[in-house]
């Protein structure tokens, strides 16, 4: 640390960033639930993709399960934020469950599309990663018709039943730019793709990623607070480092590396939609400790984007 205390740097930072709506309100519903039931209350999956947030819900009383048959019979239990497939709703009532759904309204929607597409009788192309819970979830909607396209490399080898009745939908935290390399090979191979009313990329990711891009060309590097597994956090460290600025993911100040910060002089910090605004603030904390810090705010666009709370959780 020694070799990088002391200098100047400016911080610029991305607006927005951190929480999205979907994220808040996914947050939310765990603390209500807790409220009103006490605890246990069991959680499938992390509510959302972040260390930090799920340590603290933990710390109130909520159990995060991977699978429904952790959750004793009867007990409450809250889907994440990133969705699930209509089989674990299935799961849950079986188990007589008392289920809370904080799937972000965002990716409800995709779900909604994904079945009413493949009832009229295409094949669904779901652009996405593979593994993502997100991704399960949309599969799991109609898993006979629908099939998984990561990178456009992979659109060649897709069979599909006709090649006049395809559809695609998107993982809502990929990269834009990326995206629409996918959706221009589709339309490439077969004409007549017809696509969702609107894009499936969330507000929140987009507007982060303009965010970053607003101000990467004049960061020497990148952080990126969010955790490992936060998919559109992962994607705004890819972004910069597509414009050539180095990048890192961040977790909490434990991770900032010395070494990254020699000779820097401007940081561009963000972070992902499932990162608290506090960990930005730590992190900028972090960065004063080694010495004088200005910080100056970019915002391109302000957001105002609210979720109501699903009517199971809602205050009493
Ligand atoms: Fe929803 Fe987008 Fe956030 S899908 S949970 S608003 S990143």
């Amino acid at each position: 640390w020694l070799a990088v205390a002391g200098a100047a740097r400016t911080v610029l930072l991305a607006a927005p960033r951190s929480f999205c709506a979907g994220v808040e309100r996914a947050i939310e519903v765990v603390e209500q639930v807790l409220q009103q039931r006490g605890g246990p209350v069991y959680v499938r999956k992390q509510i959302v993709h972040n260390t930090r947030v799920v340590a603290g819900l933990e710390a109130r009383g909520a159990v995060f399960v991977d699978e429904l048959d952790e959750v004793p019979e009867g007990a409450a239990v809250v889907f994440s934020a990133h969705g699930v497939s209509p089989q674990v709703h299935r799961q849950a009532a079986e188990r007589g469950l008392h289920v809370v759904d904080a799937a972000c309204p965002l990716v409800t929607k995709v779900h909604t599309e994904a079945r009413r597409f493949a009832s009229r009788g295409d094949t669904v192309v779901l652009i996405g990663h593979g593994g993502h819970e997100e991704v399960e979830g949309t599969l799991g909607q109609a898993p006979a018709r629908t099939v998984l396209v990561e990178a456009p490399e992979d659109v060649a080898a897709l069979e599909v039943a006709d090649p006049e009745r395809v559809a695609y939908l998107t993982q809502t935290t990929l990269a834009v730019d990326e995206t629409a390399e996918v959706v221009d090979a589709l339309r490439a191979r077969f004409p007549s793709l017809r696509g969702p009313a609107s894009d499936d990329i969330c507000y929140a990711t987009t507007n982060r990623q303009d965010a970053l891009a607003a101000i990467a060309g004049e960061s020497d590097v990148v952080l990126v607070v969010g955790s490992a597994n936060s998919s559109n956090s992962v994607r705004l460290v890819e972004l910069a480092q597509r414009r050539g600025v180095p990048a890192h993911l961040v977790d909490d100040t434990g991770e900032i590396r010395p070494e990254w910060l020699a000779g820097v002089r401007t940081v561009g910090l963000t972070a992902g939609a499932s990162a608290p605004p506090g960990l930005v603030e730590e992190v900028v904390a972090a960065l004063g400790g080694l010495g004088p810090v200005t910080v100056h705010e970019r915002e391109v666009t302000r957001e105002t984007v609210h979720f109501a709370l699903p009517s199971a959780a809602r205050r009493s």
